[in-house]
């Protein structure tokens, strides 16, 4: 059976192709396809037991959704309905996309309002990740001086992206398997 469900937002495709790395690099029998938030439902993501969620940074700092000119639904709308919902025993690891030469005072800020609400919910937030090697003034995502979870710079650092990846896809793994 499955146990990773993956669930992303997008505006331009980034978000997307990243969730598609993801769920090749696991494989069928561990993962499942990549659903776009905007059409998940909350007993959607309680049918795993592993979640990686991925979204953008839109707006100065803030999350994908109609409020920024997306063309979609996404996050800002999904979050909402996460209100009161029990994820304890559930782990969960965010990686977010931003730009981090336009946007060096909100570099990838969104990730912080899911890791709050899925925190709010008891689920237990896997997937930290180091701050080296990225240049930023400020983050919401940086948390206990990590990033709360994997953060991709498709702008400026594309090149790293395929390692990156690959590093905190195998430290997952060792922590699901716990
Ligand atoms: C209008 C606009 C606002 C953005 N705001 C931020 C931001 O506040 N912080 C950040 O790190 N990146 C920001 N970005 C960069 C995007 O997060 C980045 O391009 C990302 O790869 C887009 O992902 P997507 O293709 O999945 O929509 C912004 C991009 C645009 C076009």
């Amino acid at each position: 059976m499955t146990k990773v469900g993956i669930f992303f937002g997008t505006d331009t495709g980034n978000t997307r192709r990243i969730a598609k790395d993801i769920s090749t690099a696991l494989g069928s029998t561990i993962a499942a396809k990549p659903v776009n938030v905007r059409n998940a439902t909350v007993s959607d993501m309680l049918m795993y037991d592993v979640l990686i969620l991925g979204t953008p940074t839109y707006g100065e700092g803030v999350l994908p959704g109609l409020s920024t000119g997306n063309a979609t639904e996404s996050w800002e709308e999904f979050l909402p309905t996460l209100a009161g919902q029990d994820f304890s025993g559930k782990k969960v690891a965010i990686y977010g996309l931003g730009n981090q030469k336009s946007y060096p005072n909100e570099f990838v800020d969104a990730m912080f309002y899911l890791y709050e609400q899925f925190e709010q919910c008891n689920a237990t937030l896997i997937g930290a990740w180091a701050t080296d090697g990225y240049e930023f003034k400020a983050s919401k995502a940086v948390v206990n001086e990590q990033f709360i979870g994997l953060v991709l710079d498709q702008e400026n650092q594309k090149d790293l992206t395929p390692d990156r990846l690959n590093a905190w896809l195998t430290m997952l793994a060792k922590v699901w398997d716990d």
